[in-house]
């Protein structure tokens, strides 16, 4: 591998073997410190996410006057209450990060004062109409550009009310933002879902103290009136980041990899369902309960896949993943088809159509669905130059490919794997031999 900025280079490996963490996961410490920011006390999180969007969090809450230390992966948010917030005196900057902007628009919403948010172009292209739909029913004066529906996102606080809204789309970002805004509300505020996405929010808001109900399909909260509780947290290894590492060490004929300390919250592991049913030979040990989050070890081997058809409920559980099981799916045999993921199209990229130009570039006979794709297995990739997009999955996913095909895969925009995994490229060295 080639260390240059802009452009990295992988070959074929030999054998990937070694034992791994991942780091922290990417939507629990995000939770972990808008929650700390808003609880009573000084709330500590450990093994806090590297990743840039997880410091886009930091950032905006330091500018909102919170007091935030940060030494390596340990985290101290200094907590001001339900209505400590200050207004900040410029844009908040959320990056790359559509959980920053989403989630900390929940909170702003119920604040006395005027904050615009904002972030990089690509989230400036991200749908915004589904988060402020909801929050203007709760009586939020909430606005965005191009009629509501882009950021940046103009907030000016308000009384908020409970509301029982039917989420259109299986999001936990859009979830979490009205239960956040449901704690400053009157009354009850229940959010009504088709389909299971990540409960994290739920599962820190009952460590701290609130009345959270909840059951496959609803998640209410009632206000609070006194302060949450503070926390305490170990932040499990991000299995989003592990999935690179699940796949690579699947397709790779000669692997072995052991990923120590990884979240396996049932609303996440549809990676790992769909590999073992594709017939990947992957096993949990030493499964535990971990700050009320499941977490084990994960042995992954070199396997022979079979194509699956992935659709229906496990979308939500593993709609990050599905650029790297693309790549899964191209060493497979048999066709894979992939439905109801129209989801990919909002994500930091159009996942659909760059997944699809990029794995074509290698010679992956793949074509794209409105929702979703269809995938030939067993053609071989070849080497040649592909591109990022910018977008961090896209990037650790072609760098999987890489480690198959023949001959080299340069891939440009590499760095933006630091958006959750900056030491991705040094474990990739690690593992390849
Ligand atoms: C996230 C939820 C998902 C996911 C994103 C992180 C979260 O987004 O794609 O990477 O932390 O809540 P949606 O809520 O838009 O589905």
């Amino acid at each position: 591998m080639a260390g240059k900025t802009l452009v990295r280079t992988i070959q074929r490996a030999k054998r990937l073997a070694g034992e791994i963490i991942v780091p922290g996961d990417k939507s629990i410490s995000h939770r972990g410190a808008i929650l700390g920011s808003i609880a009573s006390g000084i709330s500590k999180i450990s093994n806090y996410s590297p990743g840039k969007d997880c410091l886009s969090t930091l950032n905006c809450l330091k500018s909102l006057g919170i007091r935030i230390i940060r030494k390596a992966s340990v985290v101290h948010v200094y907590g001001v209450g339900l209505n400590g917030y200050k207004e900040a005196e410029d844009v908040l900057d959320a990056g790359n990060s559509g959980t920053t902007m989403r989630l900390l628009s929940g909170v702003l919403a119920a604040q006395p004062f005027l904050s615009v948010i904002s972030g990089d172009a690509s989230l400036r292209a991200r749908p915004m109409k589904r988060l402020i739909t909801p929050l203007q029913l709760m009586g939020a004066k909430i606005y965005g550009r191009n009629d509501n529906s882009l950021a940046p996102l103009v907030i000016k606080g308000n009384k908020l009310h409970g509301i029982t809204y039917p989420l259109p789309v299986p999001s936990a970002q859009i979830k979490s933002a009205i239960l956040l805004a449901g704690l400053f509300a009157s009354g009850k505020t229940t959010v009504a879902q088709k389909e299971m996405s990540r409960d994290h929010t739920e599962r820190l808001l009952k460590q701290m103290g609130v009345n959270v109900e909840s059951g496959s399909s609803y998640t209410s909260v009632t206000p609070m009136v006194k302060p949450l509780n503070s926390l305490n947290l170990f932040v499990p290894g991000d299995i989003s980041s592990a999935a690179y590492w699940l796949v690579a060490g699947s397709i790779h004929p000669n692997a072995n990899i052991k990923i120590v300390n990884c979240g396996v919250n049932p609303t996440r592991t549809g990676i790992i369902d769909v590999l073992l049913a594709m017939g990947a030979r992957i096993k949990l040990e030493n499964q535990r309960l971990e700050c009320n989050e499941p977490v084990a070890d994960l042995y992954v081997e070199s396997s022979e896949l079979k194509a699956v058809e992935i659709k229906g409920s496990v979308i939500p559980r593993l709609i990050d993943e599905i650029p790297v099981l693309a790549v899964a799916a191209c060493s497979a045999r048999g066709t894979t088809i992939i439905r109801d993921a129209g989801e990919l199209r909002a994500k930091e990229s159009d996942r659909i159509a760059t997944t699809v130009r990029e794995l074509t570039r290698l010679g992956a006979r793949i074509e794209a669905l409105s929702d979703g794709m269809v995938i030939n297995g067993g053609s071989s990739l070849v080497g040649t130059e592909v591109e990022s997009h910018s977008d961090h999955r896209l990037a650790m996913s072609l760098a999987i490919a890489g480690l198959i095909t023949q001959g080299k895969t340069n891939i440009l925009q590499p760095q933006a794997v630091g958006i959750s995994y900056p030491d991705f490229w040094e474990t990739l060295e690690r593992l390849a031999r």
